[in-house]
């Protein structure tokens, strides 16, 4: 493994939905997420986050597990529905305790908190509001963060206003695939403009609490790869690119949406004037999350893509490309293009970049190892993330600031639509027991740690 530079980050990362269960404990209140996996055929095999991997009782394991692992950095997010349970009104303090009381663990044990404050749980009477197609929603967002920053802002210091805005806009509401479930296609761009809106005011509201806090924004991006060179692929990667990647980061960094008349739009839906310069605030730093290049042609004329009205389709990686049990094909050097990309894109107003998820889910399984102790020979998952990892050092070596790599994810956990069906832990979660077994790839990367902490 080549050296990163003194000082890298180096972690891993949750999200409170997806590991916490206890979804009624401490006055918790329901979120869209509790909606959405209640409604039958939505999870592919029926599950809930009810108990998931118990982290809300279980959090002094899970922080044993990040010693262990010799992690400088956690990245877990924060519950609105834990903290303000009807997403309105005053904080719910036995939420915000659970946080507190995690955090100072967190101090004592070494560990620097990187912590989101949206990860996709609405709370659900916003989203019977309007959700992000509502404006309001980005002021409810703000007032939320600042209920946080009052109880956490003295011990927290670096936070992530939002995680992957594009998979709320694309599969929450665009397609439907996500909470809250809404099939708006074209008709969800103004969740963008709400999402990023709310990030802007959340930056706002964070600087003004706190000095000293370092402030970022996560977004998901892929490496568009046009199917063929045919014109028309070309074409339709360029336009997947925009809806993707480019209005996500854009205005963000640059203060203006990428121009989207292959849409048929003249400026950009529910933008008030004056939004763009607080969604442009300046950050500290800048989450990319990134699991896999994406392959784009143009719709084939009786695809659903074509139907309705979108002008590109995403098919197979060329054949031959390893694929992880999600059948995300496996490329590391589109790790590479993507993040040389961004600085050559973006240049000097992209932030340092902190790889706030990378990693990939396998159907790993529990086996008794010669001594009779449980194990998981994750063999793919290290060449995984050992290939990965490579890419972002060969990033570093062409001139991209990365300070940071927080693997997806620390323990296995609900994947959202998928369930239970998608293991991404570098520790195997037993989901009937809650028993946690380390996986062969958390020994890998705790020696990657150690050897480059040195
Ligand atoms: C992105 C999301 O932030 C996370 O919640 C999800 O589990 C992983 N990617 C894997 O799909």
């Amino acid at each position: 493994m080549p050296r990163f530079p003194k000082g890298f980050r180096w972690g891993a990362a949750t999200a409170a939905f997806q590991i916490e269960g206890a979804t009624a404990a401490d006055g918790r209140g329901p979120s869209i997420w509790d909606t959405f996996t209640a409604e039958p055929g939505r999870v592919i095999d029926g599950s809930n986050a009810h108990v998931a991997s118990d982290s809300y009782r279980r959090w002094r394991d899970d922080l044993g597990l990040l010693g262990e692992l010799g992690a400088t950095d956690y990245r877990f997010s924060i519950s609105w529905p834990r903290v303000q349970p009807g997403g309105t009104g005053p904080a719910n303090p036995a939420g915000l305790d659970h946080y507190e009381r995690f955090v100072d663990a967190l101090a004592e044990a070494g560990i620097a908190p990187l912590a989101t404050l949206y990860h996709w749980d609405l709370p659900q009477p916003l989203e019977d509001a309007g959700g992000w197609l509502a404006r309001d929603t980005a002021l409810r967002y703000a007032e939320y963060v600042g209920l946080v920053l009052d109880r956490l802002g003295d011990r927290v210091d670096r936070w992530i206003t939002l995680n992957e805005p594009a998979m709320t806009t694309l599969e929450g509401y665009a397609l439907g695939t996500q909470a809250p479930g809404r099939t708006l296609m074209l008709g969800a761009l103004p969740t963008v403009h709400h999402q990023l809106l709310g990030h802007g005011l959340a930056v706002a509201a964070i600087r003004a609490a706190s000095g000293t806090a370092e402030v970022g924004i996560t977004n998901n991006h892929t490496l568009v790869v046009p199917a063929s060179d045919e014109p028309a692929d070309l074409v339709a990667a360029g336009a997947f690119d925009l809806v993707y990647n480019r209005i996500f980061i854009d205005p963000v960094l640059t203060g203006a949406y990428p121009d989207l008349s292959a849409f048929g739009l003249e400026t950009f839906p529910a933008l008030e004037p004056g939004d763009l310069d607080v969604i442009a605030a300046p950050l500290d730093f800048y989450g990319v999350n990134s699991y896999n290049p994406t392959y784009v042609a143009a719709p084939a004329a009786d695809s659903e893509f074509a139907l309705a009205g979108l002008p590109f389709e995403p098919v197979g990686p060329p054949a031959g490309t390893p694929v992880t049990g999600f059948d995300w094909p496996v490329v590391p050097e589109a790790f590479t293009e993507l993040l040389v990309g961004l600085r050559r894109d973006y240049g000097d107003a992209l932030p340092p970049v902190v790889i706030t998820e990378n990693g990939a889910s396998y159907p790993d399984e529990v086996v008794a190892d010669a001594d009779g102790e449980r194990a998981v020979h994750d063999v793919e998952r290290i060449a995984y993330l050992d290939g990965h990892l490579r890419a972002v050092a060969t990033a570093i070596e062409q001139g991209v600031d990365v300070r940071g790599y927080l693997v997806w994810s620390l323990i296995d956990n609900f994947e959202w639509a998928q369930g239970y069906t998608q293991r991404f832990g570098l520790v195997h979660v037993d989901f009937e027991t809650g028993e946690r077994t380390p996986k062969d790839s958390f020994a890998w990367y705790r020696a990657v740690v150690a050897d480059q902490r040195g």
